[in-house]
């Protein structure tokens, strides 16, 4: 395991390969879904081992709702028995749950469940889990705008006081620190739409395997790639 100098403090995952990892064993994308929570099990124990602060998740996507209406219907069921499962783990752990993205697209089921461990583990401060789910960064900057210019309108601030702080205020990650190491699995060399604004700094991991197969030993090899890198943020 990597020693805890220069730990990224906020890690975020393009959880990717389930369906290939699926298709390659003859299984329905279903399962492959349902190894990737194993997956994520795996992902956040690694993370509070390296005392890593916040971890995010992408979950499901914006994009995500236009799969066919079945696949759509397992993925949601795996949420719900991952928040229905997890409860234990997650007050055990120490780890505080919050969501971003359309929240209020999702199953009136799910958004209950997902209320309900959200308040539960509200005080837990080990590490902080983010769930992205049905979460788009483009959705979420025309949100903030819209935001901005509605208080604009309204006379409450003014454009000159507009600056970085303040749009990053009003994105759903609201005061989450931004990630310092973006990792996607199964080899893919994309950002889809996650998190665009707030990984202007962050350094890419790209990870060859498939998610169901992704381990804490590759969440540790992540990490140490980051640490070899040289991190200058535009300076010299
Ligand atoms: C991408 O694989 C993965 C997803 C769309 C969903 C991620 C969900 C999970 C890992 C399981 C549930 C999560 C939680 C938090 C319980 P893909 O289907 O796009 O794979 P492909 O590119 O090979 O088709």
């Amino acid at each position: 395991m990597p020693s805890d100098q220069d730990t990224p403090r906020h890690i975020a995952i393009i959880m990717d390969g389930n369906g290939r990892w699926a298709k390659e064993r003859g299984l329905p994308r279903r399962e492959g879904h349902r190894a990737g929570a194993e997956s994520v099990r795996e992902a956040i124990d690694a993370c509070k081992e390296l005392g890593v602060e916040y971890l995010t998740l992408y979950a499901f996507s914006s994009e995500n709702w236009n799969r066919p209406a079945a696949e759509v219907k397992a993925l949601m069921a795996l949420l719900d028995r991952f928040l229905d499962e997890r409860e234990k783990d997650l007050m055990r752990q120490d780890v505080r749950l919050l969501a971003i993205g359309q929240i209020e697209r999702l199953p009136a089921s799910t958004r209950k469940r997902l209320d309900r461990l959200k308040e539960k583990t509200a005080n837990n401060r080990s590490i902080t889990l983010v769930l992205a789910l049905s979460y788009g960064s483009r959705e979420e900057i025309v949100e903030a705008a819209r935001s901005l210019a509605t208080d604009a309108a309204a006379g409450k601030i003014t454009p000159e006081q507009i600056d970085n702080s303040l749009f990053a205020s009003r994105l759903w990650t609201g005061d989450i620190p931004d990630p310092d190491l973006l990792v996607r699995t199964s080899g893919e060399l994309r950002v889809s739409n996650f998190l665009l604004w707030q990984i202007s700094y962050a350094e890419i991991v790209i990870v060859k395997k498939f998610w169901p197969e992704f381990r804490q030993g590759d969440l540790f090899e992540a990490v140490n790639e980051y640490r070899r890198r040289h991190r200058r943020f535009g300076a010299l």
